[in-house]
């Protein structure tokens, strides 16, 4: 069986109203580099002149990955996106704008990692993952103790991951998993630092909707890598 089939399912849906003619052409066009690689690839082949590696893990429809791409040029930024309507949607924005420094893909994130060499990526960001409230899909989650040990796996020493939910019971989930991690470490700045939108943030579509039962909870962690 491939290995996809074997991952539970993070998200409940990959596909949303039919992808406009425009949109479709897109995706024919850019299908290679949107596919995930089937083999190890070193994540600099997919960009010139970068300093650092970044990912963000489900971006949605972009908002942010293409914020930091924009703020950032001298940094490499991979995105993955499992719905195809957000990730095209993000491609067509990243072709307009003539974003170099940035990769998309359309796909599942544990897949991407597991391609990546050890010891690649400089910085994570899990935004507003689907929180799955009801307790017997929280196995759906998305950050739980086994893609916690494949991002350290694939994170450089010094590393830092973002993770960032409105329900709070994902919130004491993520914080759990990493206080208990040894080599993860989160450093407060302030008492209600996690409470605090940090100062690079920048706001999802999925975050304004407020569909959470808490405020937005930031945690900026350190990876030591593994
Ligand atoms: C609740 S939405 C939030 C989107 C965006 N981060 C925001 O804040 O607006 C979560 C996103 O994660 C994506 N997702 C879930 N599991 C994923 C996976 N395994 N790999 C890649 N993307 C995933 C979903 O398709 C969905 O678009």
């Amino acid at each position: 069986m491939p290995e996809t089939q074997r991952k539970i399912q993070t998200t409940g849906r990959q596909r949303g109203r039919k992808l406009s003619p425009r949109q479709q052409a897109l995706r024919a066009e850019h299908a290679d580099s949107l596919r995930v690689p089937a083999t190890p690839t070193d994540p600099r082949t997919w960009f010139s002149h970068v300093n650092e590696i970044w990912l963000e893990i489900g971006f949605g429809t972009g908002e942010h990955l293409l914020g930091q791409a924009r703020a950032h040029p001298q940094v490499g930024i991979i995105g993955i996106e499992m719905f195809e309507d957000g990730a095209i949607k993000a491609l067509d924005s990243q072709l307009e704008e003539a974003l170099k420094n940035l990769h998309i893909f359309q796909g599942d994130a544990r897949e991407l990692l597991e391609i990546l060499p050890n010891h690649s990526l400089d910085r994570l960001f899990i935004l507003f993952p689907d929180p799955w409230p009801k307790a017997r899909h929280h196995k759906r989650r998305l950050l739980n103790a086994e893609v916690l040990e494949l991002i350290l796996a694939k994170s450089k020493p010094g590393a830092r991951l973002r993770f960032a939910t409105d329900w709070a019971d994902y919130a004491n989930q993520a914080l759990s998993l990493f206080d208990h991690h040894p080599r993860v470490t989160w450093q407060p700045h302030s008492a209600d630092d996690w409470r605090t939108p940090p100062a690079d943030h920048i706001p999802t579509r999925y975050q304004d909707k407020n569909l959470g039962d808490c405020a937005p909870v930031f945690f900026d962690v350190s990876l030591s890598g593994s």
